[in-house]
């Protein structure tokens, strides 16, 4: 099989596509032929050494996968050759084939696409975790959601109106801000795109301020971190919750004093660790995210499509801050 693979610590430039042997599905294992890899931020994150996890190389990036069942192992009973599957795999998925453990497919819907499902479950499985669990968004509370046009912030925009939110997004751009409205916000902002002076930080939270309104944000989605975190949380509400869910911008340090001033928290968000403490929790989740996905309240923004060969462009686009919603690269030709 081919596997785009990265063989050592480097950017997108340095992945290359390989052929490997073909893995087998050992007692019970399910081998999958991916068809098609979502790409998200952690895939720019993890060739370089910068993520969480750091599997040993060579190893092939690609976090999320939509493909068909193509054997199954001794002892598998509930996965039949020819099933059509989801899975997020954490990486392995820029390549033809990977074998994993059934607990971690999930059926794909009559009539969805391969892109689509590729496209579902990492976004969207961290974003209920994060507003529902660790922020308690309710009906009618204001939702802020920064970088609101990535592949976390659709699914924020789109969750909190499914959940009765105000949903305010926040953005880089026109183009972006578009998109936003697009999926659902209720408002926009355009912030400039960074580093950020005292004043611009200062003029920042005066507008986040404006766009929230006088009783601030209830829960602040924030993928994004660096200068924008604390313009952001100055914005934040009478015991608002604001959630650390990325640092694209840099990791930020917030002052202290003003979670004191709002009797506010600060929630961090580790959807990965989440599912693998509370596997039956997060399936919950899962099954929610479906129902909505059914209801046409929810729907995977994929904007563009890109060949095999060119999963590293894919993530090479994502790190240059120029994605609108999801890119997947389509893994099978056929
Ligand atoms: N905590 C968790 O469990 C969890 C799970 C999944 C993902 N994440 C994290 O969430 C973050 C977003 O992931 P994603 O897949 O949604 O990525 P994405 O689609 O690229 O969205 C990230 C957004 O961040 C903004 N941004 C600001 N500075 C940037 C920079 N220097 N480079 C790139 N983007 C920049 C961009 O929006 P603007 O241009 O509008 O500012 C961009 O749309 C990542 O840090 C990822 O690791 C966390």
């Amino acid at each position: 099989m081919k596997a785009l693979l990265s063989k050592a610590s480097g950017g997108p430039d340095t992945l290359s596509l390989e052929e490997l042997p073909d893995p087998v599905a050992g007692k019970g294992q399910v081998l999958v032929a991916v068809q098609a890899c979502a790409i998200n931020y952690p895939d720019v994150l993890i060739i370089e050494d910068k993520y969480q996890f750091k599997p040993p190389r060579p190893f092939a990036p690609g976090g999320e996968i939509a493909g068909v069942v193509e054997a199954v192992g001794e002892g598998v009973t509930d996965w039949a050759p020819g099933d059509r599957v989801i899975a997020v795999p954490g990486h392995g998925g820029l390549a033809e084939k990977l074998v994993l453990s059934p607990a971690q497919l999930y059926r794909l819907p009559e009539g969805r696409s391969f892109e689509e499902g590729a496209a579902l479950l990492l976004t969207y499985a961290t974003t209920i975790h994060a507003l529902l669990d660790r922020g308690r968004l309710t009906a009618g509370q204001t939702l802020l959601v920064l970088g609101a046009a990535g592949g976390v912030g659709l699914a924020a925009i789109e969750l909190g109106k499914a959940f009765g939110a105000t949903v305010v997004a926040a953005v880089s751009s026109e183009e972006k801000a578009e998109a936003a409205r697009a999926a659902g916000a209720d408002a926009t902002l355009v912030y400039p795109r960074g580093p950020l002076d005292k004043e611009a930080s200062k003029a920042l939270a005066e507008a986040f301020k404006a766009a929230v309104g006088p009783k601030g944000a209830d829960v602040i989605y924030d993928p994004v971190g660096g200068d924008y975190a604390e313009p952001a949380l100055r914005a934040i509400g009478w015991e608002g919750r604001y959630l650390v869910v990325g640092f694209p911008a840099g990791i930020p340090k917030l002052p202290l004093n003003l979670t004191l001033l709002k009797s506010c928290d600060v929630c961090g968000v580790f959807w990965g660790a989440f599912a693998a403490r509370d596997p039956e929790a997060n399936r919950a989740h899962v099954e929610t995210l479906f129902r909505l996905w059914s209801e046409g309240k929810i729907a995977p923004r994929v904007t563009e499509v890109f060949p095999f060969a060119e999963g590293g462009t894919a993530i090479a686009k994502m790190a240059a801050r120029a994605v609108i919603g999801k890119v997947v690269v389509r893994v099978a030709v056929t």
